[in-house]
């Protein structure tokens, strides 16, 4: 901690994309670390993955699958990298991408920048296979046919993927959330299921920013065509009181303004859902607290990201420890049995 104190002091004299893309840059140079090993009481199985920590690295991080295995190797217990679109894309014009150090959060504006499938599949097909890994999928801005796309990603990157996530909730690809909608929704999702092949499990990642029925919807619409879990959630369009100068930059906000809205929105889809599909909670994890929280609301794996930027890498392997404590604590074998 202290080490990553002193690397933020240096990150933090650069422009957040600057400073992200050389974290990145140097990340693929360090040696792979090996897997860590976890409490055995953090272990579970779900959708026929063996996870061996709840916590893992949210998506937007690692877009391009440059460095699922140095995450690995620093504490995540999974790691989603993404979102890849079909065709490599420039996102939106710079700066996209501010900290807002004052409320300990971050407002991203990317537009899905990215390398693309292809380039994506290369890379993770030289990878030794190891950890979990997610591939987080989402469609061109100049797609005709964004629903195609999302069709030809779950088929392109199964192969090198332990789980897909359809990604239809960045606010920074305009018109992108409006496949959350009823319609629009169940047609995207029985795609999915045309095109997804057999024993790879597939995610659903929601906007935080939903309304009155749209949970009793989406959970339906996912439990009908064989989703296997729903990450609650992405990034929001809200804006709370914020302290920062950036707050009124557009984008999407994470971090710590989002968390009490994130919780919400869980335990509604955990209110919804009854239990009967998966949760995985992100939205302003930043401690153990915060973990425990969603895992009692109803979630069985969290993820974060912003506050890894403040924290620095170490905080996930922070929280599963933590966690394993809490679990002693409560006389409890399994994580398992605090889910809900
Ligand atoms: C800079 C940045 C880029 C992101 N890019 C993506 C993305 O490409 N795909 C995606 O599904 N979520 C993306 N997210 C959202 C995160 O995965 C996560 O859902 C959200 O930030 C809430 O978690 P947090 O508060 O821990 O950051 C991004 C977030 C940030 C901060």
């Amino acid at each position: 901690m202290a080490l990553y104190k002193l690397l933020r002091t240096f990150a933090f004299a650069l422009d957040a994309e600057t400073a992200h893309r050389a974290t990145i840059a140097t990340l693929s140079l360090a040696p792979s670390l090996p897997l860590p090993s976890f409490a055995p009481e953090l272990a579970q199985r779900l959708a026929g993955l063996e996870f061996p920590s709840p916590v893992g690295l949210a998506a937007g991080f690692d877009k391009d699958g440059e460095v699922p295995d140095a995450m690995l190797g620093l504490g995540f217990g999974f790691v989603e990298v993404g979102t890849i679109t079909p065709k490599p894309q420039a996102g939106n014009p710079k700066p996209r991408l501010f900290r807002l150090k004052e409320d300990h959060a971050v407002i991203n504006r990317m537009g899905f920048n990215n390398g693309g499938q292809s380039a994506a599949l290369d890379r993770l097909k030289r990878r030794q296979r190891r950890g979990i890994l997610g591939v987080n999928i989402g469609a061109n801005k100049d797609s005709t046919d964004r629903i195609a796309d999302y069709a030809a990603g779950v088929k392109l990157m199964s192969p090198v993927a332990d789980y897909l996530t359809v990604n239809i909730s960045s606010p920074n690809t305009p018109g992108l959330r409006n496949l959350q909608a009823g319609g629009e929704l169940v047609e995207l999702l029985a795609a999915v299921r045309e095109a997804r092949l057999p024993g790879i499990p597939v995610f659903l990642k929601v906007a935080p920013d939903l309304e009155e029925g749209d949970h009793e919807r989406i959970v339906r619409a996912a439990i009908d065509t064989g989703i296997d879990a729903l990450i609650v959630s992405n990034t929001t369009i809200s804006r709370p009181t914020l302290k920062s100068p950036q707050a009124k930059e557009a984008g999407g906000l994470s971090g710590r303004p989002l968390k009490q809205l994130a919780l919400e929105q869980l335990k509604k889809f955990r209110s919804a859902s009854g239990g009967q599909i998966t949760l995985i909670a992100a939205g302003g994890i930043e401690n153990a607290d915060d973990a425990w929280e969603r895992i009692r609301a109803g979630a069985s794996l969290v993820q974060l990201y912003s506050a890894m930027v403040y924290e620095g890498p170490g905080l996930a392997r922070r929280i599963a420890d933590d966690l394993s404590t809490r679990l002693s604590r409560a006389g409890m074998a399994n994580i398992a049995e605090a889910i809900g």
